[in-house]
């Protein structure tokens, strides 16, 4: 790796970036957080002192000028990804986005071809990825450990009681489906290894018209089903299973797991569980290392804006087939 550091800024003042993305920039190896922008100067400027960032800007556009920024982190409403994104990429910066990467699959290849274009990197900030029991999972599947895969289980769910939340609002990419269920839709994706071919949902949809619960089904070609639940209305769970013929896996607390050690679960066929231990990580900071080796080494990125893309595909005809009351909707 590099001796050198990558320099990013932050736009706006997210709770995302608060909790987890710019303390994880400001412990990474290889990178700094210099700067945060915000819409209000203020906001910006207490939101710097207090997470002891240096500068800070009272408009995106200001960050994006500044030549000392070569990293952008774009923690926006779903509705403002590409926008924000596509105007980073011009200004020659590299950008690390938050999931979902944009409104639909259209958008996302817009922002892949504007990084293109401009010669920067591109990566949608799904951190579960990159948490080390992920890997060991899809490494586990790979080699058989289950047997032959038969099927996917998975549920993302959380009780959201800030009634002005981005999340209520259809205008900025709310829903559970794009905050909760984008995870369940790459994970399925992720763990069968190739694109399903047909999809199926039913929501339940608030005023205003954004999903609050939803549950959903992904057929593959071989006629393998992965089933889904997500809601913004429901008690927390987290949790993937994973199904084979001599037995199965289940993955707790399975896309924020905090930095402890976890488990895997491993069930045989008998259903006797066998807990295999992994080391704690923080998945945010090893995502931002990542993304920062492959910016000063040009190295590959491990998401990449085509598999951001195909998640949408799926995204979008999920959303299709629910608000068409669960018809079966094929993904091109
Ligand atoms: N990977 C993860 O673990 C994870 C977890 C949570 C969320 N996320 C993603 O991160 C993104 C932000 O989520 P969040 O919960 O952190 O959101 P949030 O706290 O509401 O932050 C969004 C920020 O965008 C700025 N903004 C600009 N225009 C806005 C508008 N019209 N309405 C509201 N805010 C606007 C605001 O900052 P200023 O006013 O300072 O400009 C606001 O603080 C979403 O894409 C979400 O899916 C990812």
């Amino acid at each position: 790796m590099s001796e050198k550091k990558l320099s990013w800024g932050v736009i706006s003042t997210a709770k995302i970036g608060k909790r987890a993305v710019n303390p994880a920039i400001q412990a990474s190896s290889n990178g700094e957080l210099l700067a945060v922008a915000s819409r209000d100067e203020a906001r910006a400027k207490a939101f710097a002192e207090e997470a002891g960032i240096p500068t800070s800007y009272g408009s995106y556009d200001a960050l994006l000028e500044d030549p000392a920024i070569h990293a952008i982190y774009n923690p926006l409403p779903n509705s403002l990804h590409k926008e924000w994104t596509i105007k980073a990429a011009e200004k020659g910066k590299h950008i690390l986005c938050e999931k979902p990467m944009a409104l639909d699959a259209a958008e996302c290849a817009e922002m892949e071809a504007a990084a293109k274009a401009n010669g920067v990197k591109l990566m949608e900030a799904f951190m579960y990825r990159f948490h080390p029991r992920t890997e060991q999972v899809l490494e586990m599947v790979r080699d058989g450990a289950i047997g032959d895969l038969k099927g996917i289980r998975s549920s993302f769910t959380f009780k959201l009681d800030r009634p002005k939340d981005i999340r209520w609002d259809l205008e900025l990419g709310g829903g559970a489906l794009m905050d909760l269920g984008c995870y369940c839709v790459n994970v399925s994706r992720t763990v069968v290894g190739k694109e399903p071919v047909e999809v199926r949902a039913m929501a339940n949809f608030r005023d205003g018209g954004v999903d609050q619960q939803m549950a959903g089904t992904l057929r593959f070609d071989d006629g393998m089903l992965a089933h889904f639940d997500c809601a913004l209305t429901m008690d927390r769970t987290e949790v993937y299973h994973i199904m084979g013929t001599d037995g199965h896996i289940r993955v707790l607390d399975a896309f924020v797991p905090g930095t402890d050690a976890v488990v895997i679960e491993k069930f045989d066929a008998e259903d006797n569980m066998t807990p295999m231990d992994v080391a704690g990580g923080d998945e945010y900071r090893i995502m931002v290392e990542h993304f920062a080796d492959a910016v000063l080494n040009d190295g590959p990125l491990r998401n990449t804006p085509e598999e951001a893309s195909l998640n949408m595909k799926v995204i979008e005809a999920l959303y299709e087939s629910a608000r068409k009351g669960g018809e079966g909707m094929t993904v091109d």
